[in-house]
C-alpha cells in the first residue's frame, strides 16, 4: 500500500492552501469536517456523522459505534463528538466563519447539535489560535518523564481551566498517589470481565495501515512484530496484573492529573467533549503530552470516589494524566470525510 492512501497518514495531511480553490459552501462545508474527524474519540471509534445543511453542519452521534460494555451509557461517545464539534468550529474559525452550536437534546434523535457558520472578519482569536495544533494532536501512552512542567506552559493549560472551571478538576498533589492507587486496581477490576476485554480487543488493530479506525497496537507500546496478535492476546488472557502497575507508572510518571467532571445528560456530555478538546489542543500547543486513565470511573463502584477526589458536585466523566515526555509521532487511523457525510435530504 501506499502511503499516500495509509489511513493512519493521509487524513492527517491537509494541505489548507486548497480551501482558497473551493467555491461552494457545500464543498467548504465538506473540506472543514476533515479537521472535525481528526478529533480524538474513545477507543477511536469515531462514533460522529454529519449532514451538511446550507448555513452550516448536522451532527449526528453515530450510535452503530458504541461500546457496549467500557461505556454503555454513551458518555464516552457524546464527548468524542463533541470533540468534533470543537475542532469544527476551529477550523471554521481559521477560515473565516463565526460558528454557533445550538443543541438537540431528546436522546431518542441521533441529531445532537447544529452548527451554524456565518462569514466574518472578526472570527475568534483563541478559536483559531488552536487551529494549527488540530494536526499536532496525539494521545501519547508512554511513561512521562516525572519533570515540573514549565510554568509559562502550565500557565497556558490554566487558562483554558479557568475558561470552564465547573468541567476541569485539578487532583491535589497529595492525592496523586490515592488515584494512581485506584487507577491500577479498576484496570485489574476492568480486566476480570471477559466481554470489556473483548469489546477492547475488538477496537485493537495491527499495525497494517489497512483500517480506518480503531487503535493501532503499536501506540500502546507493543513492538510492531508482536502488533498483529495483541488483540488476540488482550481477548484471551486476564492481563490485570500486568496493566495495573503499568497503568500505575502512567499516573505516577505525569505531573498533574485532571479530572473532567459534568453532567450526565447529553448537552452536558457534548460541551464536556467540546472542552475537552480546547484543553488537548492547548496541552499540544504548548508541548505537553497526554494521556487518558478512565478506568476508575468505567468501574461503576468506583466512579463516586474519583468524583471525590475532583472535589466535584457534578460525576466524574475522564480522567487525564499531562506531563512531558518525547512527543509520539504516531498517528492513528481516520475514516474519510466522505464516509461520515449523510446525503442531504434532496440529494
Ligand atoms: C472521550 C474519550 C475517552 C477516551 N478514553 C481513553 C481511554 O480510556 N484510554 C486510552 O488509552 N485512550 C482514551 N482515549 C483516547 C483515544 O483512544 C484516542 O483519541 C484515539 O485512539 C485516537 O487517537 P489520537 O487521540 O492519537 O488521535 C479517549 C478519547 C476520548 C475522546
Amino acid at each position: 500500500m501506499s502511503e499516500t492512501s495509509d489511513p493512519r497518514v493521509t487524513p492527517w495531511q491537509i494541505d489548507v492552501s486548497e480551501f482558497e480553490e473551493i467555491e461552494s459552501m457545500h464543498d467548504q462545508m465538506q473540506f472543514l469536517l476533515r479537521f472535525a474527524v481528526l478529533a480524538p474519540s474513545s477507543r477511536n471509534t469515531q462514533p460522529w456523522m454529519f449532514r451538511i445543511m446550507p448555513d452550516g453542519v448536522d451532527v449526528y452521534a453515530d450510535y452503530s459505534r458504541r461500546l457496549t460494555t467500557i461505556d454503555p451509557d454513551d458518555r464516552e461517545l457524546l464527548m468524542s463528538v463533541g470533540a468534533a464539534i470543537t475542532n469544527f468550529r476551529i477550523a471554521a474559525a481559521h477560515f473565516g466563519f463565526t460558528a454557533s452550536v445550538r443543541y438537540h437534546a431528546q436522546p431518542e434523535h441521533d441529531l445532537v447539535a447544529s452548527v451554524t457558520v456565518c462569514e466574518t472578519c472578526l472570527p475568534d482569536p483563541h478559536l483559531s489560535s488552536l487551529f494549527a495544533a488540530i494536526p499536532k494532536r496525539h494521545t501519547n501512552r508512554l511513561i512521562f518523564d516525572h519533570k515540573p512542567i514549565d510554568p509559562q506552559a502550565w500557565s497556558r493549560v490554566c487558562d483554558v481551566l479557568e475558561r470552564f472551571p465547573e468541567t476541569f478538576n485539578v487532583v491535589l498533589p497529595d492525592e496523586k498517589h490515592q488515584a494512581a492507587e485506584l487507577i491500577d486496581y479498576a484496570e485489574r477490576v476492568q480486566m476480570t470481565r471477559p466481554a470489556l476485554r473483548a469489546e477492547m480487543a475488538d477496537w485493537i488493530r495491527p499495525d497494517d495501515g489497512l483500517h480506518t479506525d480503531g487503535i493501532p497496537a503499536e501506540v500502546f507500546g507493543v513492538p510492531r512484530f508482536l502488533a498483529s496478535g495483541a488483540s488476540w492476546f488482550v481477548r484471551q488472557f486476564e492481563v490485570g496484573a500486568w496493566h495495573g502497575p503499568r497503568d500505575r507508572r502512567l499516573a505516577d510518571s505525569a505531573s498533574q492529573l485532571l479530572i473532567v467532571c459534568a453532567d450526565d445528560d447529553r448537552v452536558s456530555l457534548l460541551q464536556a467533549g467540546e472542552a475537552l478538546e480546547h484543553l488537548l489542543l492547548t496541552i499540544t500547543d504548548a508541548g505537553l503530552q497526554y494521556s487518558f486513565l478512565n478506568q476508575a470511573i468505567e468501574v461503576k463502584s468506583l466512579r463516586e470516589r474519583v468524583k471525590m477526589l475532583a472535589d466535584s458536585k457534578t460525576p466524574a466523566q475522564l480522567l487525564i494524566r499531562i506531563g512531558t515526555a518525547l512527543p509520539v509521532d504516531q498517528m492513528t487511523p481516520r475514516r474519510t470525510v466522505n464516509s461520515v457525510i449523510a446525503p442531504t435530504d434532496h440529494s
